[in-house]
């Protein structure tokens, strides 16, 4: 709290090369705008899903493990480098390297990272829009896995349903992004955060409450080894990735916002610790139910949509509290769609020189246009399949599992062997504002070394290459 005293009392630092820059007017607000694009729909429907499609507990470890050695160190590289460069993805790199040198194609393709997640992204807003839609219509609650799976499927295998949602996603997401960064980002997920944490705290003591829970907890906390192959190892790491909104140039997006004398490694840890919290406490709000309903597990996709509504049904007031789920669910998800979109029109507005107006109209048809291959995945082109995999679960796995792990490669990379120890010290430390050289030669050690040995065998091993 007094950290809210001090940062209301700080005026905006601008940066002098870039004066017309927008900026997070305070330190909490850059904190609660990066925890905005991190927390999201990777919590509370990703998270649980693919925990529960790849055994539990000890996918859990695998994917706390990748966070913290792989993506901790990574997040902490884009801030800086976004920082430092004051730029989109693209310029951010180029200002921090020589005008020679290709490192920005690690920006270019978090361009193309963006769209793919986007795609896929903006559906799964979609579901949730219309589910808020049918929890205020009420007949949303049943502790039936027939019927709550009926009803999902009737949604996603609907292509009009589909379609329509995800344009009132994109429009709705669309606006705000025109409005601009402080006041449209900071603004929409501030206030939002706190009340989606004790939405998921008090689902979670409902959950843990239902007869036969234990056996949920046990599923997402006593790990069993024999699960784990070398795809898990993947798609943990991909999910890693995917929830700390790493690997594409977001970060760099959002770092280029922050103010001069914002901690970097402090924030960025503060923001990985807050994510997991909240996917944890996800997790404690849908295994529990799911074993005490007798549903599976591994439903994949659908879990979320049809294990909450069994939740409420089994709450007082849960025909209430079901559609402030499903709104604080789909705030959530705003904020990060924010900082998806932000990584395009940044691009546009700076790089391609197209004023804020034509860069978010250009950004949201072209969404429209791609997303639909998404949103009609589970109907019209449901046999249209690239390596078996529909158009959705394609993007999925293309951004989280190959393109953002490759750019994370490549930036860790970049910042051990090229921009090198002196520039990243001279950063991290606000040019020696700070007194946190141990802590910056620890996180350099690991970028160099470490992150990228793991990155490059969890792929190539995962991609079944070795
Ligand atoms: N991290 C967000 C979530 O968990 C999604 C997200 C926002 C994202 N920005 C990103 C994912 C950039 C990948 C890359 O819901």
């Amino acid at each position: 709290m007094s950290e809210a005293v001090e940062a209301s009392s700080v005026e905006p630092a601008k940066s002098a090369s870039a004066p017309q820059r927008d900026m997070f007017a305070t330190k909490l607000g850059v904190l609660l705008a990066t925890l905005g694009s991190a927390v999201g729909l990777g919590n509370i429907w990703k998270f649980p899903y693919l925990t529960g499609s790849n055994g539990g507990a000890a996918f859990l470890i695998i994917y706390i493990l990748c966070t913290l050695v792989i993506g901790l160190p990574i997040m902490v590289t884009e801030h800086v480098i976004g920082r430092t460069g004051r730029g989109d993805a693209v310029a951010s790199i180029r200002k921090v390297t020589s005008k020679k040198s290709i490192w920005w194609l690690i920006g270019a393709s978090g361009i193309l990272s963006a769209f793919l997640i986007m795609a896929f992204y903006t559906e799964v807003a979609a579901w949730v829009l219309a589910y808020i839609v049918k929890a205020i219509s009420g007949g949303l609650l049943s502790t039936s896995a027939e019927v709550n799976t009926a009803a999902f499927t009737s949604l996603v295998t609907n292509p009009t349903l589909s379609l329509i949602w995800q344009w009132i996603d994109l429009a709705i997401v669309g606006i705000i992004i025109w409005l601009g960064v402080s006041k449209g980002i900071e603004a929409t997920t501030k206030r939002l955060m706190p009340i989606l944490f004790l939405m998921l705290v008090a689902v979670g003591i409902r959950s843990l409450t239902l007869p036969g829970a234990a056996e949920g907890l046990k599923f997402l906390f006593q790990p069993d080894f024999s699960k784990i192959t070398g795809t898990t190892f993947l798609v943990a790491m991909g999910l890693a990735f995917f929830k700390l909104s790493i690997g594409m140039g977001c970060m760099i997006t959002y770092g280029s916002y922050f103010r001069n004398d914002q901690n970097i490694p402090v924030t960025a840890t503060r923001v990985v610790f807050s994510d997991l919290a909240v996917s944890l406490l996800a997790g404690i709000a849908i295994f529990p139910a799911v074993f005490a309903f007798g549903f599976k597990p591994d439903a994949g996709a659908s879990l979320l949509f049809i294990t909450i509504p069994a939740v409420f049904a089994k709450m007082p007031l849960g025909n209430i509290f079901v559609v402030v789920f499903f709104i604080l669910t789909f705030f959530a998800s705003v904020g990060a769609q924010l900082s998806l979109i932000e990584v395009i029109v940044s691009f546009l507005q700076s790089t391609i020189k197209l004023d804020r107006t034509k860069s978010s109209i250009a950004t949201i048809v072209a969404l429209a246009l791609f997303g639909s291959l998404a949103a009609l995945s589970n109907s019209t082109l449901a046999n249209f399949k690239l390596f078996g995999l529909t158009p959705f679960d394609l993007f999925d796995f293309v951004s989280s599992n190959i393109l953002q792990p490759v750019g994370g490669l490549f930036l860790a990379i970049f910042v051990g062997w090229a921009w090198g120890r002196k520039n990243f010290q001279a950063a991290l430390s606000n040019d020696g504002a700070l007194a946190n050289q141990r802590i910056t030669n620890v996180i350099f050690f690991i970028l160099r070394f470490i992150t990228p040995v793991l990155v490059l065998i969890v792929l190539l091993n995962g991609l079944k290459l070795i």
